[in-house]
């Protein structure tokens, strides 16, 4: 076992706690647990980035939150726009459990699916709107340029890759992987050190 959250099999204490939080005008409840990314509370950037991103304004949008965690993005997403549809992803099977027991708790079944595997290979024929994340940033640069450059075969037509990035790690690569791979990119907001960075896969 390796001690890292963004393992396939996390070490953890076990320990497990429940986050109450309002997010987008619903209350929702998360169980998290020792050995996920940021388990003890609500991720500063990843608070950024749910309420900062941009949504076009209809119905059936099918949206990829990369890197669930324990469901967060995701599940705070698919209880504010039940029109729309989410797919949660992440590699570490504890994550995984936890934001499938979360998707039942804040009755968000119908619009969610909760699949476990590495980067994109768990959604690999799939095309999406919008693809959120906040990446891994511990896992190292090679995870983090698989994330951008892999993306846009991921995103429909005039799709976007919506981001938060701490402006202290990773900004700078980030904002030259986005530009390298989508020609440009938008800065969305910042705010409490992180930039939410958006990129759009052009009309073809
Ligand atoms: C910064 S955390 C964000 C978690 C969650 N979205 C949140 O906002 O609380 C990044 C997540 O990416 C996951 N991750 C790391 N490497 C991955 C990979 N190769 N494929 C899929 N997910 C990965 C980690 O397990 C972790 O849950």
């Amino acid at each position: 076992m390796t001690p890292h959250y963004f393992s396939e099999k996390p070490s953890t204490t076990g320990k497990t706690i429940l986050i109450h939080t309002h997010q987008l005008g619903n209350r929702l409840t998360f169980k998290s647990q020792s050995g996920i990314f940021g388990w003890m509370k609500v991720d500063t950037g990843s608070e950024l980035l749910l309420n900062n991103l941009l949504l076009p304004k209809k119905s059936d949008l099918t949206i990829l939150d990369l890197g669930c965690g324990y469901g967060f993005l995701g599940i705070a997403l698919a209880k504010a726009y039940p029109q729309n549809n989410f797919v949660l992803t992440d590699i570490n099977k504890l994550a995984v459990r936890l934001t499938k027991e979360n998707c039942k708790t804040n009755d968000v079944l119908q619009n969610t699916r909760v699949c476990q595997g590495n980067l994109y290979e768990p959604v690999k024929n799939d095309h999406f709107d919008i693809i959120i994340t906040n990446p891994p940033l511990m896992a190292g640069k090679k995870i983090l340029k698989e994330i951008i450059v892999s993306s846009i075969n991921h995103l429909k037509e005039q799709g976007s890759v919506q981001l938060v990035v701490p402006k202290k790690k990773g900004l700078i690569s980030m904002q030259k992987m986005l530009a390298s791979v989508y020609g440009t990119y938008q800065v969305l907001t910042k705010g409490s050190g992180f930039w939410i960075l958006k990129s759009e896969k052009a009309k073809t």
